[in-house]
This record gives structure tokens, C-alpha cells and sequence, in this order.
């Protein structure tokens, strides 16, 4: 079945079930490769993308729910002011380690710093704690989403 989904800004056609994930019509189907596959059960946010503005794990998103819904992958986020301050800040402090996870990462703290511009360690716990890091960067992690918010932190 054809669908068409809007993916950062420009609408996308596939050929695929209704059911198919999100992550796998983006990855397999559209080429959109930041979203990382990893436990692909909505256990690791790896593949966190934002639709409408709301993180969301793909890998466990039927791309029918996506319906008419703004699409935005780590691709896309630096064209937000928001997103463009998180990647920079990411990379003023050097957070990634192997990285694999890092694209889930921006995606839920840019999601939690349009909503919250100016969150507490409460608050970046509560919206980060189901982004999972294998290298536990959770330290420059906190860093990074306080220095995006203006708390400039040291890693
Ligand atoms: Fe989607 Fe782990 S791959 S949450």
C-alpha cells in the first residue's frame, strides 16, 4: 500500500503495510538513517524521532499512526533553534562516545527543552531516562542539555 508521510519538511511516498514501523519505512524505504534500530521494542530510544513535536520510538510507531503528522529526525532537528542549541552544545562538550545512541539522545532533549527551556536535574532525568547509553554518557549528557539551557556547565 502507498503512503505518503512528511518527513523534516518534505513530503515522502513508500510502498508498505500500514502496520510497518516508522523506523523501518525511514531507514529501509526513505534512507533516512539517523534513527538507530535498537532493542526494537520501545525499551532504548534509540530510534527517537519527534512527531509534531513529541519524542517518539519509532520502532514501535506503525507508520499509519503518523497519519498527516510532522516528522522530524535527527536530520532534521538543527533546523530548529532549539535543536540547532542541543546539537551545539553536544558538540561544544563532546558527548558522544560510540555515538549509536546519541541521535535518540538529541531528539529527546530537544523535545524536553521546547517544552522546558530551563529544566532541573528532576526534569532531564524524568525526560531522558528511557534513552539508554551504553557508554553511560549520562554525565555529559546532564551537561549538555544545561549548557543548551543556558547553565553553562562544565563535562
Ligand atoms: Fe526503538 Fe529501542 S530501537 S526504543
Amino acid at each position: 500500500m502507498g503512503i505518503t508521510i512528511n518527513v523534516n519538511g518534505k513530503a515522502r511516498s513508500a510502498e508498505v503495510d500500514p502496520d510497518t514501523p516508522l523506523l523501518w519505512v525511514l531507514r529501509d524505504q526513505l534512507g533516512v538513517l539517523g534513527p538507530k534500530y535498537g532493542c526494537g521494542v520501545g525499551l532504548c530510544g534509540a530510534c527517537t524521532v519527534h512527531v509534531d513535536g513529541t519524542p517518539v520510538r519509532a520502532c514501535s510507531t506503525p507508520v499509519e499512526a503518523v497519519g498527516g503528522g510532522q516528522v522530524v529526525t535527527i536530520e532534521g532537528v538543527g533546523q530548529s533553534e532549539v535543536g540547532a542549541r542541543v546539537q551545539k552544545a553536544w558538540m561544544e562538550l563532546d558527548v558522544a562516545q560510540c555515538g549509536y545512541c546519541q541521535p535518540g539522545q538529541i531528539m529527546s532533549a530537544t523535545a524536553l527543552l521546547t517544552a522546558n527551556p530551563a529544566p532541573t536535574d528532576e526534569d532531564i532525568d524524568a525526560a531522558m531516562g528511557g534513552n539508554l547509553c551504553r557508554c553511560a554518557t549520562y554525565v555529559r549528557i546532564r551537561a549538555a542539555i544545561k549548557r543548551a539551557a543556558g547553565q553553562s556547565q562544565e563535562a
